[in-house]
């Protein structure tokens, strides 16, 4: 892990000031941070709610929330971690007698430190175990999904959460290379494989920025810790613990995500629950691309609870 010293968060928090501008922390707020990572997000809202407000932050990864710990504990004490998946908010809630919050932040996937330590498997970057899971004490790695899956299982996964039109091609490689008795292991190796079965001599060109094997890294993560299904069901729910005048901001980066999204918010909408404050997603500004390349597939969506 890549840690700063000069107390800030060594994650670059994404599309920070517009976060901030729609969740408006003010003194005294109870303010949830559902994906807190490194804390990125969150130093700047305790700075705004402390001392007499509460932040909340949830993450499944037990590392990075140590990490968040230390980052949090220098500007103040008002706030509380959680190790757990942000499904379980309700529980979360129950436990400290809270039953609304005045404002909600999901910045979804994985944090740029995740991404770069090697031994988590997020990356084909580097050699690394296949693990990929946000929560490393449960659940199956992506090396057992790649151990375990059918043909046909892999390719769905590949099309349905990479959104890979040559899913078929790669999964196909994948159990021929099963077949040969060879045990696919490291990031590096899959990312070779997906290369390899993609070759098309004289007609393959590798798209600019785009690494053949990225849409299946993508895939597998999401399968891996069912991301999806987590935040479809945390959408459906999540009108309950807003308080009234109170604001969700999602932060997403595909496309399948900000589907889930502005599907939610339409429904919440159309119930008088929600009023939906970005008719379109907004994108990071040019400038914060350039300055961070990982927030330039970011697309910020926020609501207000009627
Ligand atoms: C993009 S990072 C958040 C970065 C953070 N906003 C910051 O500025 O440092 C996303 C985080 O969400 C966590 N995460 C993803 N899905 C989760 C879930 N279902 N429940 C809890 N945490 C989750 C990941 O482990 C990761 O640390």
């Amino acid at each position: 892990m890549i840690f700063s010293d000069d107390g800030h968060s060594p994650h670059k928090p994404v599309m920070l000031d517009e976060v901030i501008s729609f969740i408006k922390p003010g003194k005294g707020d109870i303010i949830v941070d559902a994906t807190i990572g490194a804390g990125g997000h969150s130093c700047e809202i305790l700075k705004m709610i402390e001392p007499d407000g509460l932040l909340i932050g949830i993450d499944k990864d037990a590392e990075i929330l140590k990490i968040a710990g230390r980052y949090l504990s220098n500007i103040s004490d008002s706030y509380k971690l959680y190790q757990a998946d942000y499904v379980d908010l309700d529980y979360i809630l129950n436990k400290l007698e809270i039953s609304k919050v005045q404002g909600i932040l999901l910045d979804l996937g994985v944090s740029s430190l995740q991404l770069d330590s090697m031994e988590r498997g997020f990356s084909f970057i580097k050699e690394g175990p296949l693990d990929m899971r946000m929560d490393r004490s449960q659940g199956k790695t992506a090396e057992d999904l790649l151990k375990r899956l059918s043909q046909k299982e892999m390719a769905d996964i590949f099309w349905r959460y990479g959104e890979e039109g040559r899913s078929r091609r790669i999964a196909k490689a994948i159990i021929q290379e099963r077949k040969t008795g060879a045990e696919i292991k490291t990031t590096t190796q899959l990312a070779k494989i997906v290369e390899k079965a993609l070759y098309v001599p004289g007609k393959y060109k590798k798209k600019r920025g785009i690494h053949p094997a990225t849409r299946v890294f993508q895939a597998l993560r999401i399968a891996v810790n069912d991301e999806l299904k987590s935040l479809e069901h945390f959408l459906n729910n999540v009108c309950e613990f807003l308080a009234s005048g109170s604001r969700i901001v999602v932060v997403s980066f595909h496309s399948l995500e900000d589907r889930l999204v502005k599907s939610a918010f339409r429904m919440g909408q159309d119930a008088s629950s929600l009023e939906i404050l970005t008719k379109k997603p907004l994108s990071p500004l040019d400038s914060e691309i350039r300055e961070n390349v990982r927030a330039r597939s970011a697309k910020l969506r926020a609501a207000e609870r009627t």
